[in-house]
């Protein structure tokens, strides 16, 4: 800009010196036939065009440039969003096993070394029938303790259920369990679905369910919680968790926690769309919507 200026000085004081309009006015006026004195001005609004044109594209440019910045850092943020993501997953499954595998070392461990002193104190053949006896009963109590065991591991690792009943069936039977070993009430509505459903969406919504319970237990003090399962009039399946406890911000919610993000993800890796919906006093309500997917 500050080129352009001196340059058009220096060009004032040259033309001032050398009468430049004179010679032209001159020089143009033996060909008045082709007006070719008019052209200067012809000139002027062509340059003042051009310039109006070159300071309009400066205008959109730098829109564009603005643009580009606030992508690019929205970009920035996403990735950020993304590997502070991973991390905690990363984190929550070695939680995971290593929750499992102290299970395994000392629940497992423990009780395989009961039924295995038991067993031996029997095998010396010193004890008399009564004593035989009730070592016989500890050995079938560390038994059901073992399957007992087994049982929630592999409810942990993967939902077995699933496979031998179904979603519908599944889900009943988990919020009857949930029911019976928290004492908040569990009214469970699950609609006729159209089985077979996929086996991702299936594992997806038990785990969802799962993971809403779980909080309401740790952290909503409900006399309630309502889990609705159903298929809209546009073929897609919607499930509502509600309960009514404490209820938390959602700004609380979402900023330390693995699980709500981890449902998030879930939801979104189905390309489905997920609702959480809280105040203070009155409760959490999810409402998840995903596509059907078939097996
Ligand atoms: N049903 C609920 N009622 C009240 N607070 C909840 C509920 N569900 C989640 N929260 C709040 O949201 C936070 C994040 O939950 P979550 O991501 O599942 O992590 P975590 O359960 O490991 O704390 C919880 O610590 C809790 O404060
Ligand atoms: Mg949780």
């Amino acid at each position: 800009m500050v080129s352009v200026l001196v340059l058009t000085v220096i060009f004032g004081f040259v033309a001032s010196q050398w009468e430049l309009s004179e010679h032209i006015f001159e020089y143009s006026h033996v060909y008045e036939s082709i007006e070719l004195d008019e052209w200067p001005f012809s000139f002027l609004v062509l340059s003042i065009g051009l310039a109006w044109y070159s300071w309009r594209r400066s205008v959109e440019a730098n829109v564009e440039l603005q643009e580009r910045i606030r992508s690019e850092q929205r970009v920035q943020e996403l990735l950020r969003h993304n590997s502070d993501l991973a991390q905690r997953l990363f984190t929550a499954q070695e939680d995971e096993r290593r929750a499992l595998a102290r299970e395994l070392h000392d629940e497992m461990g423990q009780t395989c070394t009961a039924i295995r002193t038991e067993a031996a104190v029997i095998g010396m053949g010193k004890m008399d029938p009564a004593g035989v006896g009730q070592s016989a009963q500890r050995i079938a109590q560390s038994a059901q303790q073992l399957s007992e065991i087994t049982r929630h591991m592999l409810l942990q690792l993967r939902p077995m259920v699933l496979d031998s009943m179904g979603l519908a069936d599944a889900l009943s039977a988990l919020c009857q369990q949930w029911q019976a070993s928290t004492g908040v009430r569990c009214p469970c509505d699950i609609h006729t679905l159209p089985e077979p459903l996929s086996d991702y969406l299936s594992v997806t919504v038990y785990r969802l369910v799962q993971e809403a319970l779980t909080n309401v237990a740790r952290h909503a003090q409900a006399t309630e919680a309502d889990v609705k399962l159903w298929v809209s009039d546009t073929r897609e399946l919607l499930l509502s968790i509600q309960d009514n406890g404490k209820g938390t911000r959602h700004s609380d919610a979402f900023q330390h926690g693995f699980g709500l993000l981890g449902m998030q993800e879930r939801v979104a890796s189905l390309k489905g769309e997920f609702n959480w919906q809280s105040q203070e006093g009155k409760g959490v309500h999810i409402r998840i919507k995903l596509p059907l997917e078939w097996a």
